[in-house]
Formats: C-alpha cells, structure tokens, sequence
C-alpha cells in the first residue's frame, strides 16, 4: 500500500496552519498575556517565535520529509539506535497528554456555541462556568468533541485533514476580522488595544526572566512544536518544495492570528471595565462570556466566537490524533479506521479523566504539556543537529533557494546547539522561580 501524501502544497500549509491555530491562540495567549504584562509579554513571544519557532519548526519538517514516517518510525529509521527508537513512543505519550484535555476545553467550546444562541449562561456567567466545567456533563460533551475529531482523521490525510483545514481556515479567518471590527467599535476599546499593543518596558526589564519561560512554552504550544505534529505533517510532503518558505508562511499566519485574537479579546474585556486582571484559563468562559451578555448583539457574536474557537480547537485536535494513528499505520500496519477506533478509546477514558478531575486537568494542561513538549523539541533539534548532520542540511537545502540556502549551516548550528540550551536554561529557570 502507498503511503498517503498532501494533495498541494497549500493544503499542507493549510492543515499545518489548523494545527497551529488553536487553543493556544485564542485560549490560553489571551490567559497568558494578561498575567504577564501585555505587550511586554507580546514584544518576548514574538521574538521567540522568530529565534526559535520558525528553526524549530524546520528542525521537526526535515525529520518529517527525510524519513516519510511518524515520529517513532522517523527517530528509529534516519538513526538506526535503540535508544532513539525508545525515545520516540514518547511522543505517543505526549500526543496522548494533549488530546485528553484538549478535547475537554473543546467540549467546553462545543457547550458554549449552543449555551451562546440561548443565552443560557448570559445572567450569571461565573456560575454557569462554575457548574458545567468538570464532572458528567463535561464528559459529555468531552466525547461529542472527540468524536468529531475521529470523523475528519478516519476520512485519511486528503479526504478528511486536508479537505477539512481548507474549509475551515478562511472562515476562521473571515469570522476573526469581523469580530475584531465589533470589538473596535465599542466604547473603551482603546484601552484594551494600548494593553496588548504598547509595551511597558520598565515592566519588561524587571520582569523579564518570568516572562521569558511563559512565552517560551507558549511559542512552542501555539506552533505545534515539540509533540511531533509538524513531523507526521511533513511526513506526507512529496515534493521538493521549500520546507523554508513553508514553514515562515505557516509561523507568520499563526501569530497574524494570534494577533487578531488579542486585539479581539482585549478590547472586549476593557470595553466591560473587566480589564486584564480577568485573565486566567476561565478569562473565555466568564469574562469574555460575561461581555457577550452585557454588549450589543451579544447572541450572535457569542456563537460567531465560540463557532470560531470551536473550529481551530477542531483543526488542531486533527493534528494531535494523527501522531498516534500515524504511528500504527506505519508501524504495525493496522488499517486507519482500526488505528483511529483504537486511540479514540485510549482518549475516551484520559480524557474522561480530565473532565472528572481539577487538579488532573491543571496538572495535565500545565506542567506535564509543557515539559513534554520542550523535551521533545530538544529532543528533535538534537537529533537534526547531531544525528541527521548533513542529511538535515541536504533536506533543509532541498528546494530553498536565495537567502534561505545560506542560512543553512547557521540553522543547523542553532537547532544543534544554541536552541537547546535556550529551552533547557528557560524551563529550568521557569521550574525554579
Ligand atoms: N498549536 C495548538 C494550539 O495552539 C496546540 C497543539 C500543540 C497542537 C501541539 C498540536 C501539537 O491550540
Ligand atoms: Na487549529
């Protein structure tokens, strides 16, 4: 049997734009810029996405497109060790730790999509939040979420990722302009602009080693990096295209958005004299619901919003459940309804988990993703920058042209070295304080 393949070149840049685009952009960016500073904040994420993301990101798409394999059969074929091969289950694991309470969020979203046409929770949105966000209900609606994940990834990378992230990128991107004008317009915007966009350099100078591992691990979260996404998405390149040009154009569209949904939220949350203080992971849930509520038109813009994140949660839980399936189908090769049906098992029951338990979920969604996923960065950047050697040069090379070539030994020296011991100093210095 042939292994699938990208039908273009834009569905794949598009499908790895939906894994980017996520949560991680409208959930937890908007949480971690206000605990953070704002555009303080703003001003570090961006230069770490630049320094780190972008390499990072070529780093994962070389290991994809040299071996055309998952993770696990990437790490084991290009290096032929033992100890490699080991290494990569850890990224089933990981994919494992992401679904289980990501799906949870998105049966979150799911619920708020409907709770916003009826305005279920428009009276007292603290409380509504407060009584559906763990236990039965949340399982619920964790699994409708889930389910709706299996159904694009069993349809295959064409039929279902590719054709699923074309339909579903330009209406994220339509409904978010639209969204951003409304919150534009209304009174005390300003503010909320002048909070994510006018940085406070006092504020950065005294605070920046705090800042820097939160935007360190928010810049891997939001492209995907360090799970093996972009590895299985690179793995069904089949030309020589420029891994360069793709992957500048998938980091750029993703902070475009992550942009647009701060200069969405921020105004919003200002405009109702919530201010950033209402940040937090429950800042969607109830501040932002709250100003549905009390702002004209809230019903409509409610569902347009949460119709929004529901979609790039949707796009980017794809991503996540097709590391594992990948995994099977190349290395036992089960057939990908099987390889599918059986992960969403393993899901139905971590994720339930998530949903049943608090200090489960917190723990799940915050330390354990972040140390997964800079572990398995340094672990990919490593393995280019020191395994693969020449064979990463080749494969960076291969296709780019002009600027893009020439950078190709600086790249390798960064990801080999500079990179990893950035992420490494970071989290342990983000762990200690
Ligand atoms: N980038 C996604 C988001 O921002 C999350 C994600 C992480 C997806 C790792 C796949 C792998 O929501
Ligand atoms: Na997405």
């Amino acid at each position: 049997m042939t292994r699938e393949s990208w039908q273009t070149r834009i569905g794949f840049i598009l499908a790895a734009v939906g894994s980017a685009v996520g949560l991680g952009n409208l959930w937890r960016f908007p949480w971690m810029t206000s605990e953070n500073g704002g555009a303080a904040f703003l001003l570090v994420y961006l230069g770490i996405v630049l320094a780190v993301g972008v390499p990072g990101l070529l780093a994962e798409f070389v290991i994809g497109r040299r071996s055309r394999r998952n993770p696990v059969g990437a790490l084991s074929d290009l290096s032929d060790s033992k100890g490699w091969t080991a290494f990569g289950h850890v990224f089933v694991v990981t994919a494992v730790v992401l679904l289980s309470f990501y799906s949870v969020v998105g049966g979150w979203i799911l619920r708020y999509v409907a709770a916003s046409a009826t305005g279920a929770y428009f009276a007292d949105p603290g409380a509504y939040f407060a009584g559906i966000d763990y236990g039965i209900e949340a399982v619920a609606f964790h699994l409708a979420f889930l389910g709706a994940t299996a159904a694009i990834v069993l349809r295959g990378v064409r039929r279902g990722i590719e054709s699923a992230t074309k339909l579903m990128m330009p209406a994220i991107l339509v409904l978010l302009v639209g969204l951003a004008a409304w919150g534009l317009s209304l009174d005390g915007a300003g503010a909320g602009v002048d909070f994510f966009l006018t940085p406070d350099f006092g504020y950065l100078r005294a605070n920046f080693l705090d800042i820097l591992p939160a935007a360190a691990g928010q810049a891997l979260f939001t492209l995907s990096l360090g799970a093996g996404t972009m590895v299985t998405y690179a793995s069904y390149l089949g030309e020589d295209r420029s891994l360069v040009a793709d992957g500048t154009a998938i980091a750029t569209l993703n902070t475009v958005v992550g942009v647009l949904a701060g200069v969405v939220v921020f105004p919003i949350l200002f405009a109702l004299g919530a201010g950033a203080g209402a940040g937090g992971p429950g800042a969607l849930f109830v501040s932002l619901a709250g100003a549905f509520a009390a702002l004209p038109y809230g019903q409509v813009v409610g569902v347009a919003f949460f119709g929004v994140v529901a979609l790039a949660a949707l796009s980017s839980s794809i991503s996540m459940l097709e590391i594992p399936v990948s995994f099977l189908v190349d290395e036992y090769g089960v057939s990908r309804p099987t390889a599918t049906a059986s992960f969403v098992g393993v899901f139905a029951v971590t994720g339930s988990v998530c949903a049943l338990y608090p200090n489960v979920f917190s723990f799940v969604a915050g330390t354990l993703v972040d140390l997964l996923l800079t572990g398995g960065l340094v672990g990919f950047l490593l393995f280019a920058g020191w395994v693969m050697g020449r064979g990463a040069l080749d494969e960076y090379r291969r296709g780019a042209g002009g600027l893009a070539r020439s950078l190709a030994t600086p790249w390798l020296y960064a990801v080999g070295v500079v990179i990893p011991v950035f992420l490494v100093f970071t989290f342990v210095s983000g762990v200690a304080a």
